[in-house]
C-alpha cells in the first residue's frame, strides 16, 4: 500500500526556513524564557528542530489533543488527551503546530490555554493553509504558507504513517 509522495517543500528549505523562525524567536525574545507546548503528534518533530535553534533559554511540554467528528473536518471541539505536565502561569509560551487548517483546532485550544494565565501566549506553525481558514486565528510565526493540498512528512501524517519523512509531501492517490 505504497502511495506516491510528490514532493512539494525539499528537507533542505524546511530545514532553511526552521532554522530562520528559530533566529527569529531568539530575538523576539531576547533576555527571557520560552515555554513551547508541542500539540501531538504533528508538531513534535517541528519542536524538536526549532527548539535547537532558539538562542534563549527553551523549556518544553507536550500535550495531545483529539477534535471530535470525522477526520476528515474537525469539528473545533477539542478533547484534552494528555495535558501538559506544567501550569502556564506567567510564562512566555509558543504554541507549536504542524499546520493550521480550518483553524478550528487551534482557536479552541488557545482560548482554552489562554484561561491559564499566560504571561504571552503566540502560535507558530510549520504550515499554513490561509484557503481553509474556517475560523480566524491569529498565526505570530509560520513557516510556509501551501495551496489547499493533502500534505504529509515532518510530523503530518496520512493514516499514521509518513509522519518519519524529513520533507513535505504529497499524498497521490
Ligand atoms: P484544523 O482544526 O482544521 O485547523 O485542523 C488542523 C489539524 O488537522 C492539524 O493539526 C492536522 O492534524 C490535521 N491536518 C490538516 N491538514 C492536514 C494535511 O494536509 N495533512 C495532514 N494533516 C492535516
Ligand atoms: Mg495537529
Amino acid at each position: 500500500m505504497a502511495e506516491r509522495i510528490r514532493v512539494m517543500l525539499t528537507e533542505e528549505e524546511v530545514d532553511t526556513r526552521i532554522k530562520q523562525i528559530g533566529e527569529q524567536i531568539s530575538r523576539d525574545y531576547e533576555g527571557r524564557q520560552v515555554h513551547l507546548v508541542c500539540v501531538l503528534k504533528g508538531g513534535s518533530f517541528f519542536m524538536c528542530e526549532l527548539a535547537k535553534r532558539i538562542t534563549v533559554p527553551v523549556s518544553l511540554d507536550f500535550m495531545s489533543v483529539s477534535s471530535y467528528g470525522s477526520d476528515t473536518k474537525s469539528s473545533g471541539v477539542v478533547k484534552i488527551v494528555k495535558d501538559l505536565d506544567e501550569p502556564l502561569k506567567d510564562k512566555d509560551v509558543i504554541v507549536v503546530e504542524d499546520i493550521v487548517d480550518s483553524g478550528r483546532t487551534l482557536s479552541y485550544l488557545l482560548e482554552l490555554l489562554g484561561q491559564r494565565g499566560p504571561k504571552s501566549m503566540r502560535l507558530c506553525t510549520l504550515l499554513d493553509k490561509p484557503e481553509r481558514r474556517v475560523v480566524d486565528v491569529k498565526v505570530d510565526y509560520t513557516g510556509f504558507a501551501i495551496p489547499d493540498e493533502f500534505v504529509v512528512g515532518y510530523g503530518l501524517d496520512y493514516d499514521q504513517r509518513y509522519r518519519n519523512l524529513p520533507y513535505i509531501g504529497v499524498v497521490e492517490l
